[in-house]
């Protein structure tokens, strides 16, 4: 029985690393920004129509897969068929070496602002503070500039957290941190979000902004095409964060479920992780939407004036925000950044984890070394984003991957599963398990998710001919966006064309399936 593959110590475990994987750095403030750019409330309703759409079917191919082929991703799909087995790396290789190495950055300036908060170090003018100060930004990204070595300090940590944690197995390693982390991330974000509430000027920027509808916003059936493109672009927002906020594409989720159990509810275990994700985007928006409308009444500005996007809004808004608070300033700052921190890890070792296991997997090293290399390669890959031009580097990077490489992995994904391995195939595996799926998945994921997927493609290969993103000269956005997605490729395809140990790729009988599927 013992395929000699680590396993969850129990299901509550898997969900809290799932949850873990989904919550990051992305539920706290690209959700809130995107509320607020995007008509507020009325952003919920492609936010929630993209989660049915296409978070959870997806969220369900993921876990099946993982779970059905009890393998990582390229072991995965390379079951299905070897012809497919490049796609199973190129989600964790994108994993890996596209977000983490800058994601680990990001999660290391939380590290720097933590102790930052100790003294509102920032003073009286964070942006000045944030560009200047700490990061030296260099003047353009034509110019790479020095390391920055205080954000490489802090880099070099959160890769040795990662190491510790993923060195090992998945019950010691990742399970453990997530039973521990989850529950304290839960308490500091809801000890912030009702201090939030308490904070004068919070309700009626909550009110105004984050629950009031903007209708017009979402309306791809407005007579005016302005509006009509607009709104579409909207809801492009809307399945790309989804996308993100859920860690799909990356292969994550295939292997958390491969660690999974023979009997595991896969279909309950989806609705659960994609459900209390959302809720927690939700929630984190009172805290967001509170201190900035806080701020906007102290200091007598229009809301829409105080609040920013990106990066910013962690590092700039909110320290200001945190130095005119009444009192606890201090801890209200080391609350905060401590949730960022805990958010960011337990996404980042998920990211870390889907290539460790596609490499294990595949060439049966052991895990402890791959783990050790892999997070050492990971460190100094991840120094260029540390350096006077990582900004720029970090901002490009996130544009392409997340509005290409994630939604491209996705949709490879909805069109293998959907038609080579058969939906209903899988559907019946799931089916066996516990919770059914109705059978309108296998429509979602061979006909309408694909669809909205690659009109999404066309949506942001359309704005990107158009205009060049942020601003940056052609040259840069190919070499840091185009180029790293290329590498990113090449390195997938090395990969593949390595050789299967003999037997490796065969399916593990299960008669079960047999008798449904005759
Ligand atoms: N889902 C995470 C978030 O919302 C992001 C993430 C990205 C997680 C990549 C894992 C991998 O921040």
């Amino acid at each position: 029985m013992s395929t000699g593959r680590s396993s969850w110590g129990s299901n509550g475990g898997f969900l809290l690393a799932a949850i873990g994987s989904a919550i990051g750095l992305g539920n706290v403030w690209r959700f809130s920004y995107m509320a607020y750019q995007y008509g507020g409330g009325a952003f919920l309703v492609p936010y929630v129509v993209a989660l049915f759409v296409a978070g959870i079917p997806i969220i369900i191919i993921e876990y099946g897969l993982g779970h059905k082929e009890k393998g990582s991703s390229p072991l995965s799909f390379a079951r299905i068929n070897r012809r497919f087995e490049w796609l199973g790396w190129w989600m964790p290789v994108v994993a890996m070496f596209g977000i983490m190495l800058y994601y680990s950055v990001v999660i290391g300036w939380c590290v720097n602002y933590l102790v930052f908060s100790f003294h509102l170090d920032w003073g009286g003018d964070p942006q000045g503070f944030f560009f200047k100060q700490f990061l030296q930004i260099s003047p353009s990204a034509a110019v790479i500039g020095g390391i920055r070595l205080p954000i490489a300090l802090s880099t070099f940590l959160v890769w040795v957290s990662c190491w510790l944690i993923c060195s090992r197995d998945i019950r010691h390693g990742i399970e453990r941190a997530s039973v521990v982390f989850m529950p304290v991330l839960f308490l500091l974000t809801i000890i912030l979000v009702l201090w939030s509430l308490s904070l004068d000027g919070a309700r009626d920027a909550i009110m105004n902004h984050y629950l009031h509808a903007d209708w017009s916003k979402i309306n791809i059936f407005a007579a005016d095409p302005a509006v009509r493109g607009e709104a579409g672009r909207v809801w492009a927002a809307a399945f790309g964060q989804i996308f993100f906020t859920l860690s799909l594409g990356f292969g994550i989720m295939i292997t958390y479920a491969s660690y999974l159990p023979a009997k595991s509810d896969i279909g309950k275990n989806a609705l659960v992780t994609a459900l209390v994700n959302c809720l927690y985007s939700f929630v984190a928006g009172f805290a967001v939407f509170g201190v900035v409308g806080f701020m906007a009444k102290h200091q007598g500005v229009a809301f829409g004036q105080a609040i920013k996007g990106g990066p910013q809004l962690a590092f700039v808004v909110y320290p200001k925000a945190i130095s005119l608070l009444p009192s606890m300033n201090v801890l209200f700052g080391v609350i905060f950044f401590l949730m960022l921190i805990i958010a960011g890890l337990t996404s980042g070792v998920s990211l870390v984890e889907a290539f460790v296991c596609a490499v294990t997997d595949k060439f049966d090293w052991p895990r402890g070394r791959v783990v050790f290399l892999v997070c050492l390669a990971g460190f100094l890959g991840s120094l260029i984003f540390t350096s006077r031009g990582g900004l720029y580097f970090l901002d490009i990077a996130d544009h392409f991957i997340t509005n290409y490489g994630l939604v491209i992995g996705g949709l490879l994904e909805c069109l293998i599963v959907g038609w080579v391995l058969k939906a209903s195939i899988l559907r019946a595996h799931i089916n066996l398990l516990g919770t059914r799926i109705p059978a309108l998945w296998d429509f979602f994921i061979r006909y309408s998710t694909p669809a909205v997927l690659a009109y999404l493609l066309y949506l942001s290969l359309a704005a990107d001919l158009g205009r060049n993103y942020g601003g940056y000269p052609a040259g840069q956005l190919i070499i840091y966006g185009v180029g790293w997605m290329l590498v990113c490729l090449v390195l997938a395809l090395a990969l593949t064309l390595y050789p299967w140990k003999a037997g490796k790729l065969k399916r593990r009988h299960r008669p079960e399936e047999d008798k449904l599927l005759v």
